[in-house]
């Protein structure tokens, strides 16, 4: 990592490239007078992995190559493309060879146009999808408590300022959206679980099945599903098959397992405030699409302290995405730092 000479400008159109699961994403991203996202791509392989139930790393990468390269010639052709002048590349954590697609590509164009390239910690792009919100960047005021919850991470994270971030406690085993995925991988609900869960959910009763909530009283900030993953796979194995085709069990099932996850996100962010006295609280990740564990922790915030303001990121924005890695891109090219387009490669086990 270098950082700028003092002459240097300071790059404000930024091409954002994220490749490190099962999305592939290209955005354009205006950090000038005002933050606006310029041009904007998701291209999902979900329909793919669901065939096989989940994510195949080979698979992922295969497809990366078939959809990066068509992504950015989109971008780099459009109006706002032609006055790109940085590059943010996801950089892990993830799937190694799939990060390796954007990598290369991002430092290709880098090379080739002569711009600024910086590596950005997927984490720190969930972190900063909230930022990409109008009304929550006026309320932006540190510290801010992250509740970070995807399909690989469950976090709690103080951010200190912009890049400065301590992790109060993350999961153990199992992340919250593996919780949803398995447990619809379980109940014949398919791949991806959380959507699927939180829609049988609605008209399911959250008390019919009386699920652990697994180290919700701990003193820590730790968080740990593998438990909660054996219990409803034991509940699910005692049913009788006929039980288990009932919608009725199916939406019991899915609105309790989903309540057991809430209850301990929610307990243990409510600790945290309580213990930080953070100005603002966001939520963000996969997972935070869930519009339930937002219901409960706005109103588990409300009853708690009026003050503090929840922030998520926008609808489309809480699961992964290229306008995020540009934002966090951004934070980090305002503190003057950029990577060496030779030496960047990807770090698939790279922490906040
Ligand atoms: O952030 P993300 O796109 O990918 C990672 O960085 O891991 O999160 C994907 C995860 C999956 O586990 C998916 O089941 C979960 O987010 N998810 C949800 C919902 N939408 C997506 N979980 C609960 N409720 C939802 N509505
Ligand atoms: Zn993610």
């Amino acid at each position: 990592m270098t950082s700028y000479g003092k002459r240097e400008k300071m790059p404000h159109r930024i091409l954002g490239i994220e490749t490190s699961c099962d999305e592939t994403s290209v955005a354009i991203l205006d950090v000038g007078s005002r933050v606006k996202i310029l041009h904007h791509d998701i291209a999902s392989q979900i329909d793919v992995h669901a065939l096989y139930g989940g994510v195949v790393p080979e698979v992922a990468a295969r497809l990366h190559v078939a959809e990066t390269v068509s992504l950015i010639d989109r971008a780099l052709s459009s109006k706002a493309g032609q006055t790109i002048d940085a590059v943010a590349v996801t950089q892990g954590p993830g799937l190694a060879t799939a990060l390796r697609v954007g990598i290369e590509a991002g430092r290709a164009i880098a090379f080739a146009k002569e711009l600024s390239i910086i590596g950005v910690n997927h984490l720190e792009g969930h972190l900063a999808s909230a930022w990409l919100v109008p009304e929550n960047r006026r309320r932006w005021v540190f510290p801010i408590l992250t509740l970070l919850v995807s399909g690989g991470h469950s976090e709690l994270v103080l951010m200190k300022d912009f890049c400065s971030y301590r992790v109060l406690g993350r999961s153990r085993d199992d992340a919250a959206g593996e919780a949803f995925d398995k447990t619809a991988k379980l109940i014949g609900l398919g791949y991806p679980g959380g959507p699927a869960i939180s829609k049988h959910a609605q008209s399911g009763n959250p008390i019919a099945f009386d699920f652990p909530r697994p180290m919700m009283h701990d003193r820590s900030f730790d968080f740990s599903f593998s438990g909660l993953k054996t219990a409803v796979r034991r509940e699910w194995e005692s049913m009788s098959s006929a039980k288990q085709k009932k919608k009725k069990t199916v939406d019991d099932f899915s609105a309790s397992v989903q309540q057991a996850i809430i209850d301990v996100l929610v307990h243990k962010t409510i600790r945290a405030i309580q213990e930080y006295q953070p100005k603002a609280v966001t939520i963000v990740g996969g997972v935070s699409a869930n519009s339930e564990l937002y219901a409960q922790m706005k109103q588990a915030i409300g009853n708690e302290n009026g003050r503090t303001f929840l922030m998520a990121p926008a609808r489309g924005l809480h699961t992964d995405n290229a306008a995020m890695i540009a934002a966090a891109g951004a934070w980090r090219l305002q503190k003057g730092e950029r990577h060496d387009w030779r030496k960047i490669d990807a770090k698939p086990e790279w922490d906040l």
